[in-house]
């Protein structure tokens, strides 16, 4: 090997060593992945909105709909009319660093996943004019950080958030 090989390897290797580690960043964001494409597999995405959430491209901070903050944790999901519906799958609650939802105007049907209450970081959450059924989950008044939350239609709501303050003091 002469000096200029040498020196490529090297340059390759430190290339590599930065991708390595600057591509994994230490906290999770594999079991981000895996909690999103949980949501996808759940939803019914008639545009192809969600189509670029591939497990073969594992930057989630790269897919539509997702908000990354800028060390490459997913904060936000944020899908609102576009004619998704299905389920919302549990593994929702499983992006812990989650502080936005917006996926109103949807037709999402099924039960609101009591998975979003561990969510400690949740700030927005609207899954209005979707179709939900059954009730809003207890869980819920654990989230403490919930600065706006709107799930089923304006009347509703003020209803249902006098249910959550109650709740709280449960
Ligand atoms: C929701 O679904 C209903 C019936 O399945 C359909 O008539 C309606 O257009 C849908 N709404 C949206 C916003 O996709
Ligand atoms: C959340 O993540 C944990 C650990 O990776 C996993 O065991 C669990 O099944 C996940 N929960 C859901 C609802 O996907």
């Amino acid at each position: 090997m002469n000096i200029r090989t040498e020196i490529s390897v090297l340059v390759c290797c430190l290339v590599f060593f930065c991708l390595s580690t600057s591509g994994s960043p230490s906290n999770g964001v594999g079991s981000e992945v895996i909690a999103l494409m949980g949501i996808k597999s759940f939803l019914v995405d008639p545009i192809g909105v969600l189509e670029n959430w591939d497990e073969a491209s594992p930057d989630p901070c790269s897919w539509s709909m997702v908000t990354c903050s800028a060390d490459g944790q997913v904060i936000g999901l944020g899908a609102p009319s576009q004619g998704l519906s299905g389920v919302l799958a549990p593994s929702i609650g499983n992006l812990t660093n989650i502080q936005t939802v917006l996926l109103q105007d949807n037709n999402i049907s099924g039960n609101i996943p009591s998975e979003i209450g561990k969510l400690s970081k949740l700030q927005n959450l609207d899954l209005s004019n979707n179709n939900f059924c059954g009730q809003i989950p207890t869980t819920f008044s654990h989230l403490k950080n919930l600065e706006f939350l709107r799930l089923v239609t304006i009347f509703l709501e003020k209803f249902l958030l006098l249910w959550l303050i109650l709740l709280t003091f449960i």
